[in-house]
């Protein structure tokens, strides 16, 4: 195989086989504690599998800067670590009973212990990366976790409220597209390199994350519970408008508009069933709209790591967006 042809998740699968691996190893044994419940928490998580993107995301941009530094590995476990604490802190936050095609963890185990083995598991992550000794390392993580707070905690305010496009990408971008970002940029941050460099890859990791979110929400809209392996129709149970149904909010007729202000309003579809919902998201061509959104931001990315030289690990960075917009979990 030519290290260019990249063009499959195998693919980046394989170039990246050996560093994922070391990274599974690296969060197993990060997620060692004295106490039981958190080390069975954090095993639970992980058995679940889950896409293992932002590591990956990690690994190639050091990659694709031609990095050889063992941070790497330690690094790729630190995000993914941070990304499962704050899954097991959202089932929480959004009381959904299945993660990974499972019962969540806070089914199994009750919020009161999630909380706290969230919160190991995040500092954890943080005490793994103290051992850089890197201060820029710890401000990126720094500002990642105030982004994703804040991100959390905008969204609760804006619950069952219409809002509109600029405060939708700037929730996504907070509480998605940074964790991207970071990692991307923490790629660049262990290799001695232009640091502009790590803008530019920071800015695919944004423009990523974003494109990301916007399919997330769109397959909480369109897919089955049983191939997304999580709760779907919840974000309109949950209150929450997305880009698809801040679109429809804004073409609708007073009709439509009443009917999606009300699920949102009830938190429940108990008055306007999730099909009629669909149907306006169709008629106005809203799920459309979300996903050339998304597009557009995959293309970005891309974009982003156009100039860089030629490798395995760019070809690897051009094919994630086509990916991450094709997903179908
Ligand atoms: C889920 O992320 C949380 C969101 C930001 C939408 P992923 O879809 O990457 O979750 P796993 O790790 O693959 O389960
Ligand atoms: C992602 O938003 C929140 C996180 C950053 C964990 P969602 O609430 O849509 O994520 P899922 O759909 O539960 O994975
Ligand atoms: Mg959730
Ligand atoms: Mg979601």
């Amino acid at each position: 195989m030519s290290t260019l042809s990249i063009s499959t998740a195998k693919d980046v699968f394989d170039l990246l086989r050996d560093d994922l691996e070391a990274v599974e190893r690296e969060f197993r044994s990060q997620s060692a504690s004295e106490v039981d419940v958190v080390t069975d928490i954090a095993n639970y998580l992980i058995a679940g599998g889950g896409k293992r993107i932002r590591p990956m995301l990690l690994l190639l941009s050091a990659k694709a800067l031609g990095s050889k530094s063992p941070s790497r590995v330690r690094l790729g476990a630190v995000v993914e670590m941070l990304h499962t604490a704050t899954l097991v802190h959202d089932d929480i936050i959004d009381d959904a009973a299945i993660r990974r095609g499972r019962p969540s963890s806070n089914t199994t185990w009750g919020n009161a212990k999630c909380v706290l083995a969230g919160d190991w598991l995040y500092m954890q992550a943080f005490a793994a990366a103290l051992e850089e000794r890197n201060f820029h390392v710890l401000d990126l993580l720094i500002s990642l976790t105030q982004q994703m707070v804040e991100g959390e905690l905008l969204q609760m305010q804006k619950l069952g409220h219409l809002i509109n496009e600029e405060e939708y990408f700037d929730l996504i971008y907070r509480k998605t597209a940074y964790l991207f970002k970071v990692s991307m940029q923490l790629g660049a941050a262990i290799t001695p390199a232009n640091p502009l460099l790590e803008d530019q890859l920071g800015e695919y990791g944004r423009n990523l994350g974003l494109a990301f979110q916007i399919v997330d929400d769109v397959l909480d809209l369109t897919a089955s519970e049983d191939v997304l392996g999580k709760p779907v129709a919840s974000d309109l149970r949950e209150g929450k408008a997305t880009l698809a149904v801040i679109h429809a909010l804004e073409r609708g007729t007073g009709a439509e508009r009443e009917a999606i202000r009300t699920v949102l309003f009830d938190r429940s579809f108990s008055r306007v069933p999730h099909a009629e919902i669909l149907e306006i998201l169709s008629r106005h061509g809203s799920l459309d709209y979300a996903m050339d959104t998304a597009c557009a931001y995959a293309e970005a990315a891309r974009l982003s790591v156009a100039d860089l030289p030629e490798s395995a690990a760019k070809a690897a960075l051009l094919w994630m967006p086509g990916f991450v917009t094709s997903r179908d979990r």
